[in-house]
């Protein structure tokens, strides 16, 4: 940025001209330099190094057919892009919203946008997709590109007529104009209570869980396929699975984008297909979406799942390309007998007894969850879950595992106590329960 002298003195006019034309109106041009560079031209013709009638000229029509390029691509583009109802960006709902803000604000917009960098390139786009009225949006732009295009150049050149030696502080006065340019955006960000929300909320969702696995098992909740949609899309960050009921599976499957999709359980068997009433295969769940699959949860072995029926399901998903979310956890009379390290030690060895171990490149997630912290809201202590996962760790070294594998803590995880489990970097990530069931609690 800071050596748009040589830039300018190499590209000339012609390349003010493009890089002016770019930025405003291709969608690849929103980074160019804008403002720093037409007001440095103006002081390099000040120089002596370019003509500025010349330049003003160039710019300003540059600045002008740039926009009314813009304009039009996004009035060709816009209706086609637009049309599919569900995408994440292109949602007919937006179209609807720049016609409305158009309408309301477009003139005000076209001549602001010349002055805030980045904008500036996507302005006149969403004008045409807007289908702002063409002549008003031309008159608004020559305006607009007559305030910037000869303003900015104009203020350079008198500045350097009249500051002696102003080339010393040019570094000084770049950084200003792009202040000056950026803060009325920032400004009206800040203002604005709900957009500070958003861009906070982007930023914790974005720094908050990297490198962390977040597991939202929804267990039997909720009961209508409207709350599920609504909770899916609150949950749909990076780094969550969303675990809902299979009845939801599908709808949920569709809705999330970030988010990734996982199942509550598996037949048993790689049966492809067969006479098991009530029963979903892995193949059933991954012709869905399905990436993550919990075996034996607490709730699972109570309802009678043996830890033979357990090791076949981590078999089944696995050779199916599931991942499997192992669950391992002692009851509390097991705790208090001392037992716990016994009692996961032997739920691992039967688990994993069937996989061909160390030639395999799978990858496995194993949750420790002590029955007693489920559903109760006493959670194992952040302490305690540290030396379990690296107990299993360990353990998993003395089966000569080779898996790459990931270890999570569940039980009355909520978003107070998330964080006291997650700076531990040995706990690669929790499993929810209750807690999901409000998902943007956690973001
Ligand atoms: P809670 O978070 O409700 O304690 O449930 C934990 C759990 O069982 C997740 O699978």
């Amino acid at each position: 940025m800071f050596d748009l002298i040589p830039l300018i003195k190499t590209i000339g006019y012609l390349g003010i001209f493009g890089i002016v034309f770019a930025e405003s109106g291709l969608f690849i041009g929103f980074f160019l330099p804008g403002d720093s560079l037409i007001f440095t031209a103006g002081f390099l013709a000040s120089q002596g190094f370019l003509n500025i009638w010349n330049l003003v000229f160039l710019i300003f029509i540059g600045a002008v057919i740039g926009d009314s390029f813009g304009y039009a691509f996004g009035k060709k583009v816009g209706p086609m892009i637009f049309k599919r109802e569900d995408s994440f960006l292109f949602h007919k709902d937006n179209l609807n919203k720049a016609k409305v803000f158009y309408e309301k604000y477009g003139g005000k917009a076209i001549i602001l946008a010349r002055f805030m960098p980045g904008i500036r390139t996507f302005a006149p786009i969403l004008a045409g997709v807007g289908r702002m009225h063409y002549s008003k949006f031309l008159s608004f732009n020559i305006i607009g590109g007559a305030l910037w295009g000869i303003g900015l150049p104009l203020l350079g050149y008198y500045l350097g007529n009249v500051v002696p030696n102003i080339d010393r502080y040019i570094v000084l006065i770049v950084l200003f104009i792009i202040f000056i340019s950026v803060s009325p955006m920032i400004w009206h960000i800040l203002k604005d209570k709900n957009a500070r929300g958003r861009i906070l909320n982007a930023l914790r969702a974005k720094t908050k869980y990297a490198g962390k696995l977040i597991v939202f098992n929804w267990k039997m909740n909720p009961e209508t396929l409207e709350s599920a949609i609504d909770m899916a899309k609150k949950g749909d960050h990076k780094n969550i699975v969303i675990v809902p009921p299979f009845v939801f599976i599908e709808e949920i499957g569709k809705i999330i984008k970030k988010a990734k999709l996982g199942a509550q359980d598996l037949f048993y068997k790689d049966a492809g297909g067969g006479s098991f009433t009530g029963e979903i295969s892995a193949s059933e769940l991954i012709n869905l979406g399905v990436k993550y699959v919990i075996v034996g949860h607490s709730e699972r072995r109570a309802m009678g799942e043996s830890n033979e029926i357990i090791s076949s399901k981590i078999k089944t998903a696995l050779d199916n390309g599931l991942i499997p979310i192992l669950c391992v956890g002692e009851s509390l009379e097991q705790r208090n007998a001392g037992k716990t390290n016994e009692i996961i030690q032997f739920q691992l060895s039967t688990a994993l007894s069937n996989l061909k171990l160390i030639t395999s490149n799978f990858q496995l997630i194993i949750a420790y969850e002590p029955i007693w912290a489920i559903g109760t809201g006493n959670n194992c202590s952040p302490e305690d879950a540290l030396k379990m996962i690296e107990f299993i760790k360990n353990t998993l070294l003395t089966f000569n595992f080779k898996l790459p594998t990931k270890i999570l803590y569940g039980g009355s995880v909520n978003p107070e106590n998330i964080n006291d489990f997650l700076k531990y970097k040995e706990i690669d990530g929790v499993l929810v329960g209750g807690a999901s069931l409000n998902p943007e609690l956690f973001f």
